[in-house]
C-alpha cells in the first residue's frame, strides 16, 4: 500500500483474477472484468459480508452461499440484498438526487468562501483538511441534521478511524462507536419531534417499514446513516487537494485550466478523480457460481475489485499514469458502478467543482509543500490526508 500501482499493473497484466487462498478472495484488476462484475444485477455478487469486510471476515472461509443477515439487529443496509438494500438506501437519498443536489451550489460556495477568507490571511494551511474538510463536513452536518459548528469534530472522527492497519482491514458496517454517538442521538431527537419529515433521512429511517412490518430501532436508524457520514467527509477534501496539486505539478495544463474555470473545471475534475480517487477496493460474496478468464469462483468466494487499478488499466485509458486535464472519459469506476453506485456522486462532483473553483479564482499563486504532504497508511484508501499550501 505504499505503491500498490507497480502491483496492480503485473495482476492487470498476467494474474486478472488472481486468488488470495489465505482469505478465499479473487482480486479483480481489470476495467472491464469489474465493470462487467459490479454491473451484474442478477444477484451473483451481494455485499452480504459487507463492501468492506475486514480481515477477520474474509479469513473465515465459507462453503457455500453467505444469506443475508437477520433482520434485527439491523447491521448496515449494503449487506442485504434486493430489495430491503434498495429500500433503505432510498430512505438516505432525497437530497442527493440530481435535481435537489443541484440546488447546494449556492451553499458550498458560501462554506467555500468562508472558509478561504479564514484561510488565506495565514498564508499557509492544510489544503485537504482545512479547506476541503471542513467544507464537506459542514454539507454532512446538513444533510444528517447535527449543528455545523459540530464539522471540525466529525472531520477528526472520521480521519481518526478510517485509518486502517495491515491485517485488520476496515468494516464500515461494523460502526465504531464514535460514529454512533453523533448519529444516534439524531435519531432520539427526531423520534421525539414526531418524525414530519423536516429531517429527510432520520425521519425517513424512522417511519421506515422492514418486510415483516417491523421498525428500526435507535441504534439501527443511526447505521444507515453512516455512509453519507463517512462517504460524505472522507473522499471529497482529499480529491480537491490532490488535484489542485496535479494541476499546480502541470503548469500547463493549470494555465489552460485557469482560461475557463466554469467550462474547464469540471472536465478537469473526472481526470483528478480518476487519477487519485483514494479508494482502492470494494468486495462482494458470491452467490452463484460465476466464470471469469477461465476461472469458475463458487458461491461463498469473494471478489474484491481493485477500482484504482481499474483507473489506471491502460485497455481503457491510454498512457493511463500521465495526468492529461481534458482526456476524453467515457466511463469511469471511481463513484462504483451498479447496485451499490455512489448516493454522493452528484453532490460529490458539485463540491470538488465549486472548491477548486473559488480558490482558484481567489489565489492567483500558490505552492504545496510536498515534503509535508503525507499519505498514512490504510490497508483500504491510498489518499492524501495532508496537504500543506503556501498562499
Ligand atoms: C469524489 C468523492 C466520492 C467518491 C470517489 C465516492 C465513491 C464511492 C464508491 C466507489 C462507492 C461504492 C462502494 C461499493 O461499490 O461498494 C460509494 C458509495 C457511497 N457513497 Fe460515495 N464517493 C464520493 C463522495 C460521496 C459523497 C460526497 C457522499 C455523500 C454526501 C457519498 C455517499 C455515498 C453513499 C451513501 C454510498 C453508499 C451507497 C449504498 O451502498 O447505498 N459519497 N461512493
Amino acid at each position: 500500500m505504499a505503491d500498490p500501482l507497480p502491483y496492480y499493473r503485473v495482476l492487470r497484466d498476467e494474474h486478472p483474477v488472481y486468488y488470495v487462498e489465505e482469505l478465499d478472495t479473487y482480486a479483480l484488476s481489470r476495467f472491464e472484468d469489474i465493470w462487467t462484475v459490479l454491473g451484474n444485477t442478477d444477484g451473483t455478487f451481494v455485499a452480504s459480508e459487507g463492501t468492506l469486510p475486514s480481515a477477520a471476515v474474509l479469513e473465515r472461509h465459507n462453503d457455500g452461499p453467505v444469506p443475508d443477515p437477520p433482520l434485527h439487529p439491523m447491521p448496515f443496509h449494503a449487506n442485504f440484498d434486493s430489495p430491503i438494500y434498495e429500500n433503505v438506501r432510498r430512505c438516505t437519498s432525497a437530497q442527493f438526487r440530481p435535481r435537489a443536489a443541484a440546488k447546494l451550489d449556492d451553499r458550498i460556495r458560501t462554506l467555500a468562501n468562508e472558509r478561504l477568507d479564514e484561510l488565506l490571511p495565514r498564508g499557509r494551511f492544510d489544503l485537504t483538511q482545512d479547506y476541503g474538510g471542513i467544507v464537506a463536513a459542514t454539507m454532512v452536518c446538513d444533510f444528517l441534521g447535527l449543528p455545523t459548528e459540530l464539522a471540525p469534530e466529525v472531520l477528526a472522527t472520521i480521519n481518526a478511524s478510517t485509518l486502517t492497519q495491515p491485517g485488520e482491514g476496515v468494516e464500515i458496517g461494523n460502526s465504531r462507536p464514535g460514529y454512533l454517538s453523533y448519529l444516534t442521538p439524531i435519531i432520539e431527537r427526531r423520534r421525539a419531534a414526531g418524525a414530519d419529515g423536516a429531517n429527510p433521512i432520520a425521519d425517513a429511517l424512522i417511519n421506515f417499514r422492514l418486510p415483516d412490518g417491523s421498525a428500526l430501532s435507535d441504534t439501527e436508524a443511526a447505521t444507515q446513516m453512516l455512509a453519507v457520514f463517512i462517504g460524505g467527509t472522507e473522499t471529497v477534501p482529499k480529491i480537491t487537494a490532490t488535484g489542485l496539486w496535479h494541476l499546480l505539478a502541470h503548469p500547463d495544463q493549470l494555465a489552460a485550466v485557469r482560461e475557463d474555470l466554469t467550462a474547464n473545471i469540471p472536465v478537469a475534475r473526472e481526470e483528478i478523480i480518476r487519477y487519485s480517487a483514494p479508494a482502492q477496493w470494494f468486495a462482494r460474496t458470491l452467490r452463484r457460481p460465476y466464470e471469469i478468464h477461465g476461472t469458475t469462483m463458487a458461491p461463498g468466494q469473494r471478489v474484491i475489485a481493485l477500482m484504482a487499478s481499474a483507473a489506471r488499466d491502460e485497455r481503457e485509458y491510454p498512457d493511463p499514469d500521465r495526468f492529461i486535464w481534458d482526456r476524453p472519459i467515457e466511463r469511469l469506476l471511481s463513484f462504483g458502478h451498479g447496485q451499490h453506485f455512489c448516493m454522493g456522486v452528484h453532490v460529490a462532483r458539485l463540491e470538488v467543482t465549486i472548491m477548486m473553483q473559488e480558490f482558484l479564482k481567489r489565489v492567483p499563486d500558490y505552492r504545496i509543500d510536498e515534503m509535508a504532504a503525507s499519505r498514512p497508511p490504510s490497508s483500504f484508501q491510498w489518499g492524501w490526508n495532508n496537504i500543506p499550501v503556501e498562499v
